[in-house]
């Protein structure tokens, strides 16, 4: 199989386990929270499943920009902050802080999960700017 396509292919299925990660990580903030804190019932899975995608799909990212000779669309420097946003807002909604609301956490997944979506629609519309 062509590589570019194999890279692709992995692309996407680790972008399919991010969004199902996402998806049942979410869940912890809302049922058997413990005080300010997320759930801790499967955490050690989750945060794992969470790792392994988000770091299959920028290693997966980088090697097809090299196949591509880093010829992209400018729809795809969006979608690389948006990947960033993501993270971070990720990371800040089940930081292991007592001192972060559960309101706080929440906001932050919001904001992943809005993040999420924009990265869908970018590369389901390939929007062409200007
Ligand atoms: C949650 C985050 C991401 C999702 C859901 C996602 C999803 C996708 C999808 C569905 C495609 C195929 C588009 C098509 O050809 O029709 C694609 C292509 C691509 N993605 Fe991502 N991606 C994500 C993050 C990233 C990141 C962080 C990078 C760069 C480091 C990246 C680099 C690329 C490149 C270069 C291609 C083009 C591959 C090719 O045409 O051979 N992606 N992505």
């Amino acid at each position: 199989m062509e590589a570019q396509l194999l890279v692709k292919i992995i692309h996407m299925s680790a972008a399919g386990l991010a969004i199902v990660a996402i998806l049942a990580r979410a869940m912890t903030l809302f049922i058997g929270t413990q005080g300010n804190l997320p759930n801790p019932v499967a955490r050690k899975p989750l945060v794992a499943l969470q790792h392994l995608a988000m770091a299959v799909i920028a290693l997966t990212g980088i090697i097809a920009l090299f196949l591509k000779n880093f010829e992209v669309q400018p729809w795809f420097y969006a979608k690389v902050i948006l990947f960033l946003v993501l993270i971070s807002s990720l990371g800040k909604a089940y930081k292991k802080d007592d001192s972060i609301l559960l309101v706080q956490r929440r906001a932050g997944l919001v904001i992943a999960v809005i993040s999420l979506i924009a990265i869908i629609a970018l590369v389901i519309i390939k929007p062409t700017f200007g």
